[in-house]
């Protein structure tokens, strides 16, 4: 079958292809469809020419799977040692029509989104027909405001359908657009939209989560000031409230019914840039990570198909927040691109009650639920009632992301809320790779599934470990090292938005030829995957990404403060708690209690909510090395309640820092 045969053959080829009935629903099917002429059985030989000959792979899922607006000559051109990539050089591709017009070609009242509202029973509707008007109406005003390819565009929004439109709508333009996650403060705000120049922001009145309005434009007001880059405010009515607007602010929705319904997409080069998305690292500054179009669309497609076996028709239920990763992958482009149904989850795990999942899986039907495990640690705590009062029937797979799962928590989820029948998958990845890079079925339907790991490698994904000289570890036992990956795939990020030297010395500098995950990982002998925890000074803090340098430098802000180091420690339902070490400056005399107050606020204002330490310990000084390296392996051990086994502290400039902060810990608890 000829694939450039005009478009609307290619949209039906693609639907034709996807469209699978069940029996056929494996990734294999998929696979064979794609290449029809390999005769692979097994995922191991699927997997082997996935990584052994990518460009033939990873070019087949490009060219079957995606609307290309001028076919791509070259499938892939990459330098791991580099940290230069180049996936469908000379394609030339839309996001939106791919996410969009293909599917409203065959089938315009379909689903796209279900807007699960904060209120249960409120949900809305929208097809793709009404999708494909609501983003062709902003990406008209998004041009008519003078907005331009390559321009970037901050969306700090509820999850929400128009926030979605939003997005689609600077891809069809070929502006970037820069999700701010709606829990973030001003600063957090005026940070990142400096960094990025974004020329518009676009907002909303208030939010509402769990019953409580949330004051976003109030937010972006105070952040505006510090934002000279900003030419134009948008503002979407969610709850009415009235906000004060400047002369540059225009309610969102007004200005829209104003617009044309079709806006002709810009023909976008497939290594353009699709979005950015600011993340924590293990120093300072968040870095924002630059996605692709070609690649990054190529990725999220197909692992959204294979991760979780999805089908037309099935009703996707990722509950992440459209500021984070998941939000992007996997509420949004995934589904979409596979011409799916998308809840979107405005709520919390606990509104009105601690069955609000379940209860919203019932009502609408939900297929695949994609969750963190946080929030599965929060519910296992209430009554077996909230989950057992309702319908799941409609479950086939169960997704598991953010940060590693306890076996406590995958059993519940599995044998309670899945009843033993669905498949519960444990993803890893991050927002680096754009998508899912280990997942226990990435095809075989029968394939064995072990709590709490995410096993097997994706298609096109080569795991290795390397111990602390840096040396590859291979063999059939067990092996723990710092996980990194050796082919390249096209989802992963390009760079870091206005620092690629940062990029290159974070991702590909530590062991060249490989990128570094900054995890660590281990590999058991039969040869599937875990995922031990952070190798940097990131901590995973109700599965949202944290640098503790961040939370030190909020910290030293205080002008009482000489020095803070914060660390990690094990968290029963966050996973990890923030625990900060200050030292004040002599002859401090503030009260203690205001202190705490005034740090707290300090972070939350600074950063998040999410962010305020658990526990603040004041202490005189911290352990150093007596070349001044501040010795985190003792305090995280600390923090840790492992105070027993601090191992080596011989080192230390002055040992007895060590039994004050011991003293004071216990103190604290
Ligand atoms: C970090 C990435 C993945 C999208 C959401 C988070 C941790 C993620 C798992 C998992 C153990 C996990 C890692 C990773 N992580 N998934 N299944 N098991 N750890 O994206 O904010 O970029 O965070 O989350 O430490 O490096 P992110």
């Amino acid at each position: 079958m000829s694939i450039n045969k005009g478009t609307l053959t290619l949209a039906r080829y693609f639907d034709s292809r996807f469209v699978l009935s069940r029996s056929v629903s494996t990734a294999h099917g998929t696979l064979k469809q794609i290449f029809p002429d390999k005769k692979l059985t097994s995922h191991a030989d699927w997997h082997k020419f996935s990584v052994e000959q990518p460009e033939e792979f990873w070019g087949g899922v490009a060219r079957s799977s995606l609307k290309w607006m001028v076919p791509f000559q070259k499938a892939m051109n990459c330098d791991m040692k580099k940290g230069q990539f180049e996936w469908f050089q000379n394609g030339k591709i839309n996001a939106s029509v791919n996410c969009i017009d293909r599917h409203v070609e065959v089938d315009p009242e379909r689903i796209a989104l279900i807007w699960e509202k904060d209120e249960p029973g409120t949900e809305e509707k929208i097809t793709y027909r009404s999708l494909f008007q609501m983003t062709n109406q902003i990406a008209n005003l998004l041009r008519r405001h003078n907005v331009k390819k390559g321009d970037v565009v901050a969306l700090y929004m509820p999850v929400s359908p128009l926030a979605v439109a939003s997005m689609l709508a600077c891809s069809r333009i070929g502006a970037i657009h820069n999700v701010i996650f709606a829990g973030f403060s001003a600063d957090a705000i005026a940070t990142r939209v400096q960094d990025c120049n974004a020329v518009v922001l676009i907002t909303a009145d208030e939010g509402v989560r769990g019953g409580k309005t949330i004051p976003l434009k109030q937010t972006v007001d105070k952040a505006l000031g510090r934002c000279p880059s900003v030419k134009n405010v948008f503002v979407m009515r969610r709850t009415g409230a009235e906000v004060p607007m400047a002369t540059n602010h225009f309610y969102f929705q007004d200005l829209m019914e104003q617009e044309k319904s079709e806006c002709a997409p810009e023909s976008m080069q497939s290594e353009d840039s699709l979005f950015l998305l600011y993340t924590s690292g293990s120093t300072g500054k968040p870095k924002g990570l630059v996605h692709s179009t070609g690649g990054y669309l190529t990725y999220a497609g197909f692992t959204h198909k294979t991760a979780f076996n999805y089908q037309v028709g099935d009703i996707f239920g990722c509950v992440a927040d459209i500021g984070w990763v998941t939000g992007h992958t996997y509420v949004v482009y995934g589904p979409l691109l596979n011409g799916g149904a998308s809840v979107l989850f405005e709520s919390t795990p606990t509104y009105p009650d601690p069955g609000r999942y379940w209860e919203t899986v019932e009502r609408l039907k939900i297929s695949q639920f994609y969750g963190a495990p946080t929030a599965i640690r929060l519910l296992l705590r209430y009554e077996e009632s909230f989950v057992n009062k309702y319908d799941r029937s409609s479950l086939q797979t169960l997704g598991s992301v953010g940060e590693p799962i306890n076996v406590e928590a995958w059993e519940w989820f599995n044998d309670l809320v899945g009843e033993g029948r669905c498949d519960l998958v444990d993803t890893w990845w991050q927002s680096e790779t754009g998508g899912i890079c280990l997942t226990p079925r990435p095809s075989e339907e029968e394939a064995e599934i072990l709590p709490g790991k995410p096993m097997r490698p994706m298609f096109g994904i080569e795991p290795t470990l390397f111990d602390e000289k840096g040396n590859v570890l291979t063999g059939k036992g067990d092996l723990n090292g710092s996980l990194c990956l050796k082919t390249p795939w096209p989802g992963m990020a390009r760079t870091i938005f206005g620092d690629h030297e940062r990029y290159v010395n974070t991702y590909f500098k530590p062991y060249p030829g490989y990128f570094f995950t900054g995890d660590g990982g281990h590999r058991d002998p039969k040869g599937y995957w875990q995922i031990t925890g952070r190798m940097d000074d990131v901590i995973n803090v109700t599965g949202h990404r944290l640098g503790t340098a961040e939370v030190e430098d909020v910290l030293d802000e205080h002008h009482d403060v000489a020095e803070a180091a914060v660390v990690g420690f094990p968290h029963p339902i966050k996973g990890e708690g923030v625990y900060a070490y200050v030292v004040l400056k002599e002859h401090v005399d503030t009260e203690r209690e205001v202190m705490l107050g005034q740090l707290r606020e300090m972070v939350k204002k600074g950063i998040s909510g999410f962010a305020v330490p658990d526990h603040i310990q004041f202490c005189s000084g911290l352990p150093k090395t007596r070349s001044g390296k501040i010795m985190r392996r003792i305090l995280r051990q600390v923090a840790a309640n492992n105070q027993d086994n601090l191992g080596d502290i011989s080192t230390l400039a002055d040992p007895g820092v060590v039994d004050e902060i011991v003293k004071n810990h216990e103190e604290l608890q």
